[in-house]
Order: structure tokens, then sequence, then C-alpha cells
């Protein structure tokens, strides 16, 4: 697929080599706030798994790096590492194709022909998933009906202009605003100002992708690549302890227990040994839309490493006018998760987006296409839609690593103190001398806080 770009033009402080403000339409604004729409594991995807948030990459890594014994079956593998997005339909008409490796414009059949003569049939997302007919995989790709979007825009109105500050403030372009962005900037001399237009594709829609989690100064460092911008905010976990439970209220009888393994010098978690609940409560932030998970961590979000959530913010809070409509803003800031996705025992409940109707041309008009349910095709019991099924323990290390438990393993990687402490550790564990955590709204959100933080991480107890 070809891939077309957008023009945007910057305006630059070339004294102190800094982006002022950019101006763009509501195309360049629609990819930008399409980044909202990302599944996180899909983030990491887009990114060659290095997102630069450490604690996420390991998880990921973790679900490609696990046996498929312990998944309840290979699609459950697929749905982790490449989570379906339900905004994938309107992204996939964005004028920057950056997305569309991720969401081709696809989804598979059966090609038996007693399944095909049917009146309903079945489809799925990926080619990994039994037919509910004939329990063939089903493997032939048939393409999407083309989504006929309404006019103007995706996600924002396609008559308003936008400007957007380095840090990714997002605002309806008006003089008044301009002046006020010269004036935080100190910047009193118009002749240090200069104007310079950047073509903007797929390679830079993820450059801005990967920037806008780890940077604060994102379209400086995109225009200055080369210059040594001061590394902005300590992004430490110093103020972890602040996060206070978001509007999700937690269910008490979700109520999930982990058993933390702690250095007896410092009190620092070294790991935590837990079963598969917690297993697929924590692969199951994959699936989340970036939007979701930014609004769970929403009472205190400014304190991320990155200014992504500056993006979320100005989706908030920007005026009703300047979207396509309010579903529109809704799939930014509350994206569901696609169909089938849900981990039932989420403590962070999210709800799955409704299946909409198909419509297909060709040998197959006419027919009702129903979506397999990945992780039970056959119709067997769903476990609470699990996508980890297994009665081993699992080892997380303290930044998120995550493998089936085998003491010998744990016991020599990983953990990075000293021997002496190790020994000391091992007789602890014989005496069980270990911390055991209930986790409450606070610390589950320490844990998708981690997910967002540049730095390792530890797990307060
Ligand atoms: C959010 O965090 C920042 C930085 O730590 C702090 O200054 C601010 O007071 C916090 N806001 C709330 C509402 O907790
Ligand atoms: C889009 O913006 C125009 C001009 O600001 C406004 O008149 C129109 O109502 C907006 N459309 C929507 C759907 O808000
Ligand atoms: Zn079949």
């Amino acid at each position: 697929m070809s891939s077309s770009s957008i023009k945007v033009r910057f305006l630059i402080d070339k004294e102190r080599k800094r982006v002022v403000f950019v101006e763009a339409g509501s195309a360049f604004v629609d990819v930008l706030f399409s980044f909202l729409t990302l599944p996180l594991g899909s983030i990491v995807r887009l990114l060659n798994k290095q997102s630069g948030l450490v604690s996420l990459d390991n998880l990921y890594e973790s679900v490609v790096q696990l046996d498929a014994e312990h998944l309840q079956n290979d699609a459950c593998k697929e749905m982790l590492l490449h989570p379906w997005s339900v905004a994938a339909r309107q992204c996939g008409n964005l004028k920057i194709k950056y997305i569309y490796e991720l969401y081709p414009v696809l989804f598979y059949i059966c090609r038996e022909n007693n399944c095909l003569i049917q009146s309903t049939i079945y489809y799925a997302y990926t080619s990994t998933v039994p037919c509910g007919s004939c329990g063939n995989l089903m493997d032939f790709e048939v393409d999407w009906p083309k989504k006929i979007l309404d006019e103007g825009g995706i996600f924002v109105n396609d008559t308003v202009d936008f400007i957007m500050t380095d840090d990714l403030r997002v605002m309806q372009s008006s003089f008044a605003k301009g002046l006020s962005i010269l004036k935080e900037m100190q910047i009193q001399d118009a002749s240090i100002l200069e104007e310079r237009v950047i073509d903007f594709g797929t390679k830079e829609a993820l450059d801005l992708l990967k920037r806008s989690l780890i940077s604060k100064n994102v379209l400086t460092e995109f225009c200055f690549p080369d210059a040594c911008v001061e590394a902005s905010g300590d992004s430490s976990s110093s103020n972890k302890d602040e996060i206070v439970a978001g509007e999700a209220e937690p269910e008490a009888e979700n109520e999930i227990i982990l058993e933390l393994f702690l250095n007896k010098r410092n009190n620092e978690v070294l790991c935590a040994e837990v079963g598969e609940d917690f297993i697929n409560f924590l692969f199951s932030f994959l699936t989340f839309p970036l939007g979701s998970a930014l609004g769970f961590l929403s009472v205190n979000i400014s304190h991320l490493g990155g200014c992504i959530h500056n993006l979320y913010s100005s989706a908030k809070s920007m005026s009703s006018d300047c979207f396509k409509s309010e579903i529109c803003r809704d799939m930014l800031l509350t994206p569901k998760l696609s169909t089938f996705y849900e981990y039932k025992k989420q403590i962070l409940k999210l709800k799955e987006g409704l299946l909409k109707e198909f419509i297909v041309s060709g040998k197959i008009t006419g027919k009702t296409f129903i979506e397999q349910n990945p992780k039970s095709p056959k119709g067997e019991k769903d476990n609470d839609g699990a996508f980890v099924t297994s009665s081993k323990r699992f080892m997380i290390s303290d930044n998120l690593r995550v493998t089936p438990l085998s003491l010998i393993s744990s016991m020599c990687s990983e953990i990075d103190i000293p021997i002496s402490e190790l020994v000391r550790k091992e007789v602890s564990m014989d005496k069980t001398k270990s911390v055991q955590l209930k986790i409450a709204a606070g610390e589950i959100l320490g844990i998708m806080d981690m997910l967002f933080s540049m730095n390792f991480c530890t797990m307060k107890q």
C-alpha cells in the first residue's frame, strides 16, 4: 500500500534550537490521536520491541518466550502479541499508513465448501483459529469491506486548524494561543523565529510515537535529533507512592495474592511468585488500548516519563467542536477492548467493543458472519477469558520479566545482588519468610504505572 505523507509547518526558535509550536490540519492530528487507540502490545510491536519503556518491553518479550504449553491455545499468544484494535478500521483511513502492517484490511474464514454454503460463516482476525463448524484452521483471507466514512476527518473535525506544542499539547489554532506560547517560552524577538515545513510519513509517525512515550520535548528532538536535549523530567519512581486510584472501581472479590521475595538488607523486591490469575491480569495489559490505560491512571498522569499524557489531556479538554463527534472522542479517551479480549478476573475493568455486522460482496454475499471466540473455538470452557492456563507458578522479576518458576534459573539470573545475598535469600525462602501481598487498587495502578516508566522501578511493598 502506498503511503502518503502530510506536510506540517514547524515554527522554530533557531537560536535555542527548539520547536515553538507546529501548525497542522486535522489529518495530522488524527494520526497523533490514533496513538491512543493502540493496544499496548501493538505499540511494542510497531516499535520493534523497543518502545523505550523497559517494563512494557519485558512484559511483551515474556509472552514471546513463553512456551505454548502454558497458554490456552496458539491464538491466545497471537492475541497478546498482536492485539487487535477496535479502531483498526477507522485507522485504516488515516492519511499516514503507519499502522497498516499491524491491521491489514482482511479477516479469515474457513475454506471448506461445506462451511461456505452455510448461512452462517465464522471468521477471525488471525489465521490461528479453528472453524466453528468443521474444526479446520480458518486461513482463507477475505478483504474487509472498505469502511465508508462520512465526510469530515476521522477523529477530529476536519474544518478545524490545530497547533501543537513541543510536549504534544494540542489545541484549536488561534492567534491568542500562538502568542501565549511565545510568552510562555519567553520569546520576545521574532527575528529568532523561522518556519520549516516537514513531510510526515510512516517512518516519522513511528518516530513520534516512540518519542511521545519517553520524551518531553518530542517535536524538538524530532527536528534536531543530533542536538543533545537535556533529558527532561526525572522520570524516576520517586513519586510513585502518590498514585491514587482513578475512576476504576476495583472489585473486592477479584483480589489477587502474590508472594514477594525481598532483599532483607534494603527491603527491595527481588521477585514475586504468582499463579496464573496474576499472569493473566498482567499479560492482559498488553491488550489495553493506550487511551484507556492512561484513563485508569488519570488522577495523576503528569509524572509519567514521556508526554503522551498531554495528548490524552488535550483530547479530554478540547471543545466538542474540535471533534467529529463525541463517539470519536470516546474512542480516544476510553477505547474498548477488541471482541473476546476481556479477561473476566481483570481488576481494572475494560469493556469489549460490540460486534459489527459485515456485508461482504462476491461469492459470499448475504451471509451472516460470526466472529469465532479464539479462546474457546470449540465451545469449550473459556476459563474466564484467560490467556494463560497453567497449573505452574511463575516468577516476575522487578522489571516485569515473567518466566515459569524455576528455582535454579531465578536464583542465577535476573537477581542482581551479590552471591552472599543470594545465599541468605535461599535460606529465607526455606523459612518461608516471604511476604504475602494482597494487591488492591493502589498497587494495580502502580503496576500499570511501571509500564510507562523508563527506569527499572521497584514495586514497593
Ligand atoms: C501530580 O503530580 C505532580 C508531580 O508529582 C504534583 O505536583 C501534583 O500536585 C500532583 N497532582 C495531584 C492532583 O495529585
Ligand atoms: C466543525 O467545526 C466547524 C467550524 O468550527 C463547526 O461549525 C462545526 O459545527 C464543527 N463540526 C462538529 C461536528 O462539531
Ligand atoms: Zn469449516
